[in-house]
């Protein structure tokens, strides 16, 4: 199938007619019971129906077509404004969205209606500074990945949040998935016997509507390892040390409404991941991949996502961030079984509409923002090791093993 980049983009702003399914009615339905004052221990007589989130939306371009449908089906969610530094773009999304507000720059959405969670869209080089800016304002952030630059600004954010009373999480939700679920479980059983060794990847030919994903702060690693990254330290622990070889196959590329531009990010990357107890893992991840089904996460059935140890084997069916079921075989059973072909709702565009269920509560949630920091550093440790000829060690972690 010929991956066009209309194919691409429409892609992505049409999945979410079939994917974005209610996914959040029970957890709602979990939060619309009275919730106890914690003072007297009384039932606070609050229906959630009128307590709703107020919802920015900043970046208004490719996936916030497939982030709005989302948080717009959400009862608990109220989505305010849209702002975007090319107006037409906010336009167009309060038009389809029926947003009331729309702003050309944070200064004016920050100083515009008020609204209780930023959710950051925007090129990935922005995140730090639109997140820091909006913690500052007292904002609720959830931001598309990286949340930061650097693990040292990232930690900093996190400071600031709590100075200031608000949350911050980045995506991705691939822990949100019941297929992650699944394999956490049997690795936690001991299903596998012991650990050795896990690999995963992902990649296709590479977005070109935006020039960003090739520039400086950019790259495959923040934009399509992050997701592996996150599942395989999700599954198999925070990793202690990062060896990595990076290239660049296409030096230059043509970008919509740009023209040529240079490519000066890594758009092919191999990772390898000490986890502890012997365990290592490796990613492997690039803009340069033939890949017949395009971005068309459901028609991929390989498994992306291996785990091995020393009486089974467990693949992940397709995608991390659009799972189709787990295979596992064995030594009590080594025929490979298939399991949780259903993804129960999970969709990998939940994770702002999940957030805003977390400041209504007052619920933590799997996704972290120190596992997101955590995978920042190995993305950053990555690039020091393509540079040094070295093998780096981490300094960061997170809460591990996650409570699925
Ligand atoms: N498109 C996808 O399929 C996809 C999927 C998952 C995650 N993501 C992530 O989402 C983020 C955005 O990707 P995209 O594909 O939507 O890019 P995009 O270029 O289509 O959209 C980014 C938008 O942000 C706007 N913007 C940039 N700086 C801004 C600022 N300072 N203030 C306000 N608006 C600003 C741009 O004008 C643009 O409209 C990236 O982090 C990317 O990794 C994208």
């Amino acid at each position: 199938m010929a991956s066009s980049r209309l194919d691409r983009r429409s892609f992505v702003e049409q999945s979410v007619a079939t994917g974005a399914a209610v996914v959040l009615a029970p957890l709602i339905a979990a939060a619309a019971g009275p919730p106890a004052d914690p003072a007297t221990g009384t039932v606070v007589q609050q229906s959630v129906s009128a307590k709703k989130i107020r919802v920015a939306i900043i970046g208004c371009g490719s996936v916030s077509g497939v982030y709005l449908p989302h948080l717009a089906q959400q009862p608990h969610i109220e989505l305010i404004s849209a702002c975007d530094i090319f107006p037409e773009r906010a336009k167009k999304r309060a038009e389809e969205f029926h947003i009331p507000n729309q702003y050309p720059h944070i200064d004016q959405l920050l100083a515009g209606a008020p609204f209780d969670l930023l959710v950051n869209t925007t090129d990935m080089q922005e995140h730090e500074r639109l997140n820091r800016q909006a913690l500052q304002a007292g904002k609720n952030v959830w931001s598309e990945k990286p949340i930061a630059n650097s693990l040292a600004a990232g930690h900093e954010l996190l400071a600031l949040a709590k100075r200031q009373g608000v949350r911050i999480w980045g995506a991705p939700a691939v822990v949100m998935s019941p297929q992650f679920a699944f394999m956490a479980k049997s690795l936690a059983a001991g299903k596998l016997g012991r650990v050795a060794a896990a690999h995963a990847d992902y990649g296709h030919t590479g977005p070109d509507w935006s020039a960003f994903f090739y520039q400086k702060l950019g790259g495959s690693l923040p934009d399509l390892g992050v997701y592996n990254l996150t599942t395989l330290t999700g599954l198999l622990g925070p990793a202690k040390a990062v060896a990595a070889m990076l290239s660049i196959v296409t030096p230059t590329r043509q970008i919509d409404r740009v023209g040529q531009i240079d490519v000066t990010e890594e758009d092919n990357a191999q990772v390898l991941l000490d986890h502890g107890n012997g365990i290592i893992s490796h990613v492997q991840c690039g803009f340069n991949y033939f890949n017949p089904h395009g971005h068309e996460g459901k028609l991929e059935t390989r498994h992306t996502v291996h785990i091995v140890g020393s009486q089974g084997y467990m693949g992940l069916v397709g995608y991390d961030w659009e799972p189709l079921g787990v295979d596992l075989a064995t030594e009590e059973k080594p025929g490979i079984e298939r399991h949780v072909p259903d993804a129960a709702g999970y969709v990998w565009q939940q994770g702002a509409s999940l957030a805003a269920n977390c400041i209504l509560t007052g619920d933590d949630m799997l996704i972290t923002p120190e596992h997101a920091l955590h995978v920042l550093e190995i993305i950053t440790a990555a690039r020091e090791a393509q540079t040094s000829g070295r093998r780096i060690a981490l300094t960061s972690t997170f809460n591990w093993p996650l409570k699925v």
